[in-house]
């Protein structure tokens, strides 16, 4: 049978078209932009992003970065509380290499300008859920992202050696010599016409940096731009991969007919919110000792009860017994949105539902980056380190980014001799694609929307075989959609999608259990015999093969996993 997803290759790919780089970053967000900042001064840089620099998922963030580094906080209390989110699954030592570099990463976050809020000249500490002690750092109130990527960007703009290049979308990733990666085949919109160059950027270390995939769910709290590109390209590289049955649904994102989806931090619950029924009950406190700021994954799943039993479409966050002045200085962004939709979020019932939210699965990487591909590296969402488990402790993802970003930048600092460098840029050139008929264009939206729709009815908080079985029906009857030779932004990322749609779904579908962020209704229990068993899944001749085991028997070497040949790994599927 055809392999729809098989990786594109020449003559789609003109090889004329080379340009060569020392270090190519896919992506812009907290981890592409760290690990690219700290080798800038020695190595020349090509950062590639789907969008304009500065706009990613890092972005959106509000709640902030956690830290152990209040006074009453300590490193071990922090590695606790990450694993006890992770219901089983944590990487221990990654979770403590995580933590530990914590405040050195901070430090070195505020030397290169990024402001953080204070109180009484000190850094400012916000609570989330299933946190022991406040250690959220947070800027603008509610815009820790986008002040971090402000910081981050405006560094590098002042840097000679990074080539950035915007509105480029990359491809797919190229294998060269002994199955190391030589690069990566991207696409540059080039001009209002439709033209558009593909070329390939051939480069020593190319990094994956791209992000989670919220896009695969009707609705999400991410930006259009996650579409899983880092995950689908590597999968299509033979690259392993793990956990993709895992994805975080945030419980509280503005919802209901009139309103797009828009993020309500769950610093807000952390600021004491409450979440009430449509009979204004505090349903939370009958399910979890610690009510509204339980974990994520617990609070999630009993908004979607409380929906089903009210025949709603949305539960409601109150804060109407805050104070109202506190209330909009700290969460400044959140509050302006609100006002813009009508809503006063110190007086009114806000309307909040679960949507898809973060990633835990993605690229298998040690603490440093590395990943079963010589050449390379995978940071921030689009990896899979196991600093997560089955289920993400609240702001433990730009802490992530910051910290692997630097120890992976570390290790090519120490790795890479400078007699090693590549010779200069070589003049490229372009070829050029002829643009996509309209029509195209719209059967590739309306089955990217078809695709969304089916993920959140049957892939979604709650699932079953039977959900799951009915989506991969319904999933199959979309490939057809898939244009051979992917020929714009859209359709690059629809086959991404459509891939990964169909592999989250298979990963759920064999994990039978459920753990963290993945819940069967038809096997509610937690299977101690899974404890610490990632699934492993790897496209062979466009065969998943799946195994469960350690990280450490998908990632190549070096870091916090055991080198491969120490892992269990039971393969389940040929
Ligand atoms: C939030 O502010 O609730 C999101 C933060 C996170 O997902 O870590």
């Amino acid at each position: 049978m055809e392999d729809r997803f098989a990786p594109l290759s020449a003559p789609v790919v003109d090889w004329r078209s080379r340009r060569e780089t020392d270090i190519v970053v896919i992506g812009a967000g907290i981890a592409g932009l760290t690990f690219a900042l700290r080798l800038a001064e020695r190595f020349r840089i090509v950062i590639v992003t789907k969008g304009v620099l500065g706009e990613s998922n890092t972005r959106y963030a509000q709640g902030g970065l956690a830290a152990a580094v209040g006074s009453d906080d300590h490193p071990d209390l922090h590695v606790a509380d990450t694993i006890a989110a992770g219901a089983g699954l944590c990487d221990e030592d990654a979770v403590r290499t995580l933590v530990a570099g914590g405040p050195a990463a901070v430090r070195w976050l505020l030397g290169r300008g990024a402001r953080f809020d204070l109180s009484q000249d000190r850094l400012a500490l916000g609570r989330e859920a299933a946190h022991s002690r406040n250690r959220v750092l947070h800027a603008g109130g509610d815009a820790t992202g986008a002040e971090i990527e402000r910081a981050l960007v405006a560094q590098l703009r002042a840097r000679p050696g990074v080539t950035i290049l915007e509105r480029t979308v990359a491809i797919e990733l190229v294998t060269g010599n002994a199955g190391a990666c030589a690069g990566v085949v991207v696409q540059a919109d080039s001009g209002s016409d439709g033209e558009r160059d593909r070329f390939l950027i051939s480069a020593p270390v190319t990094v994956l940096a791209n992000g989670g995939a919220g896009q695969l769910w009707a609705v999400t709290s991410n930006p259009e731009g996650a579409t899983g590109d880092g995950i689908a390209m590597a999968l299509r590289a033979g690259v392993a991969v793990a956990d993709l049955e895992f994805t975080q649904f945030h419980p509280t994102v503005l919802s209901g007919s009139g309103y797009e989806p828009f993020l309500i931090s769950e610093a807000v619950r952390g600021e004491g919110a409450y979440l009430r029924s449509r009979a204004g009950d505090r349903f939370m406190l009958d399910d979890h000792p610690l009510a509204e700021l339980a974990p994520r994954d617990v609070v999630a799943r009993a908004i979607q009860r409380q929906i089903a039993r009210d025949g709603a479409v949305a539960v409601s966050l109150d804060l109407r017994h805050l104070d109202a002045e506190l209330v909009r200085r700290r969460f400044p962004t959140i509050t302006r949105h609100l006002a813009q939709n009508g809503l006063d979020l110190t007086a009114d019932l806000v309307p909040v539902a679960p949507a898809a939210h973060f990633f835990m699965g993605g690229v298998i990487a040690d603490t440093s980056g590395a990943t079963s591909m010589p050449g390379l590296l995978a940071l921030g969402e689009v990896s899979c380190t196991g600093v997560h488990g089955a289920n993400r402790l609240a702001s433990n993802s730009l802490l992530e980014g910051l910290v692997f970003g630097l120890r992976a930048a570390e290790r090519i600092n120490e790795s890479v001799p400078d007699t090693d460098r590549q010779p200069p840029l070589t003049a490229s050139v372009a070829s050029s694609d002829k643009p996509m008929p309209a029509s195209h264009a719209g059967e590739v939206e309306r089955t990217r929307q078809g695709m969304r729709e089916i993920m959140s009815a049957d892939v979604a908080v709650v699932r079953s075989a039977d959900s799951l079985r009915n989506a991969l029906a319904q999933l199959a009857s979309l490939e057809d959609t898939i244009l051979p030779d992917a020929a714009t932004k859209e359709a690059v990322e629809l086959r991404n999608l459509l891939l990964l749609a169909r592999e989250v779904t298979r990963s759920a579908l064999t994990r039978e259990e459920s753990r963290g962020a993945h819940f069967r209704e038809d096997a509610p229990a937690r299977l101690p015999a899974l404890d610490g068993r990632h699934q492993i899944v790897r496209l062979e001749g466009g065969e998943a093969r799946r195994s469960f085991g350690d990280l450490a028997s998908g990632c190549n070497s070096g870091g916090s996993h055991k080198p491969p040949g120490s892992a269990r790994a039971d393969r389940i599927e040929g």
